[in-house]
């Protein structure tokens, strides 16, 4: 018996809890199927992603290659116990290790689990396994997930609130957001005082995090997203992050680099980190390496810190942590990844997107307030009609409206599925797949123009 939409939100109602997700919409919203840059509904209508679940589905949704892999990988060794070696296990790690070498000049190992939370986790107990230290530093508007310790580092009291205590709670220091200057400065004028502040904090004991007479920090890392990506894919400038190697090198502090969200070429390189010339101490990933099928995250290493005799076995684990399903599918996508030059490709479509959506915001001013992008990662900021005032409500409303699947096109009805991140939660989080075609980039402008116009009358 096939249940009705109706019948499956009553008992939605009745035995999901929320906990685990976040409902958007009133009613959250069904879908039926998927492919390429596409949800389908029950009626067949497409919606167009412009947001890929957060970039975990980058290579395209029900991608072929990938699910053949995968079914490849149930019809030979469907499941192992991870104390077992598979063939995939290790030659997934040694091309994980070896793009680290190539892009990083370092030598390293790769070390996996199940979600992008449980990866930073395990990312922390290296950390303190090395340093012997509790603190870390990490960004204001960083995002690094929901377990416990991925909590204390994420930037949101949101996500600590009902939870008690955390004494292990995040120093968090404000990131180079230059559409929004914390500092209220502009770039280039000045001088890059954003990183300069975070080198005062060493210039005395008396602010709080060195002892001068030890030459020790009271704190063992620094976390960072190249790129912010539930923080609304704010770009910072070039200079930044090598300037903040150079002060925690000084101060023997490990830079956590998550690419959890960036990683697999959303920012035009396997590894964001990567389009600054900067080298992490450890790298942690998720998400697209699986392109979101069988999950698998994990964390690459530089060797001092993970070698077998520093972090033995038994030092995290999972049951699943290195499952054959998630293991066969992330080899095949790291095999695309040198087999298909997804920088080159990135980065040209990324251009042609972000040249359309900077001729949007021309024609749109008093909504769009800024439009930014490094590879397919894209954003764009709905304000009020100074072009600066965060709008909020518009946001909402034209992700809403999106998704009522109803927008006129020539071929038909369309819905267009948006992603709403940000600090002030009005910028679109834009990440397509891969694989978008230069139709679809119009498509998703029309259909952007068409919600403007709904949602924005008059402006
Ligand atoms: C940068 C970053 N880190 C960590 C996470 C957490 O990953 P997961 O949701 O797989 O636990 C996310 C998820 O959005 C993320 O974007």
């Amino acid at each position: 018996m096939v249940l009705s939409e109706k019948e499956l939100l009553a008992k939605e109602k009745k035995y999901c809890s929320w906990g685990d997700t976040v409902h958007y919409l009133d009613p959250p919203k069904f879908f039926d199927r998927c492919e390429g840059s596409y949800l389908y509904d029950k009626e067949g209508t497409p919606y167009l992603d412009l947001q890929m679940w957060y970039s975990a589905a980058s290579f395209g949704y029900a991608n072929p290659r990938l699910a053949e892999a995968l079914k490849k990988q149930v019809d030979k060794l469907p499941q192992l116990a991870c104390q077992y070696l598979h063939s995939e296990k290790v030659e997934l790690a040694e091309k994980i290790a070896k793009s680290a070498e190539r892009l990083f000049g370092e030598k390293g190992r790769v070390h996996f689990n199940v979600g992008g939370s449980q990866a930073v986790e395990d990312s922390l107990k290296l950390v303190r396994n090395h340093t012997k230290k509790n603190f870390v530093f990490a960004f204001m508007g960083g995002y690094h997930g929901r377990t416990l310790g991925a909590s204390a580092i994420t930037s949101s009291y949101r996500y600590r609130r009902r939870y008690g205590h955390f004494s292990d709670r995040a120093q968090f220091v404000p990131y180079p957001y230059c559409f929004r200057c914390p500092y209220g400065k502009k770039y280039p004028d000045c001088g890059m005082y954003c990183v300069k502040q975070v080198d005062k904090l060493f210039e005395t004991e008396y602010n709080g995090v060195w002892d001068s007479k030890a030459g020790e920090s009271e704190y063992g890392a620094f976390y960072v997203e190249a790129i912010q990506g539930t923080g609304g894919y704010v770009i910072p400038p070039k200079e930044y992050f090598p300037m903040l190697k150079k002060i925690l090198e000084r101060h023997k502090i490990l830079l956590v680099d998550d690419e959890i969200q960036m990683g697999f070429h959303r920012a035009g390189k396997l590894w964001a980190l990567a389009q600054f010339d900067t080298t992490p101490d450890i790298l942690v990933f998720g998400k697209a390496l699986t392109n979101g099928l069988n999950p698998l995250s994990g964390i690459w290493a530089r060797e001092g810190l993970i070698h077998p005799k520093v972090f033995p076995a038994g030092s995290t684990h999972s049951t699943f942590s290195s499952n054959t399903l998630g293991a066969a599918v992330g080899l095949e996508v790291m095999k695309m990844t040198e087999e298909v030059d997804y920088e080159k490709l990135v980065n040209a479509k990324g251009k042609a997107f972000l040249a359309r959506f900077k001729s949007l915001q021309r024609r749109h001013r008093k909504v769009i307030g800024n439009v930014d992008g490094m590879g397919l990662a894209l954003r764009m900021e709905i304000c009020k009609s100074d072009g600066y005032t965060p709008d909020r409500e518009l946001a909402d409303k034209i992700f809403a409206e999106g998704m009522k699947g109803d927008l006129q096109t020539p071929q038909g009805k369309r819905g267009l599925v948006l992603d709403v991140g940000g600090y002030y939660k009005n910028v679109f989080t834009i990440a397509p797949a891969f694989g978008i075609t230069e139709k679809e980039m119009d498509l998703a402008i029309d259909l952007f123009e068409q919600l403007i116009r709904r949602c924005a009358k008059g402006r």
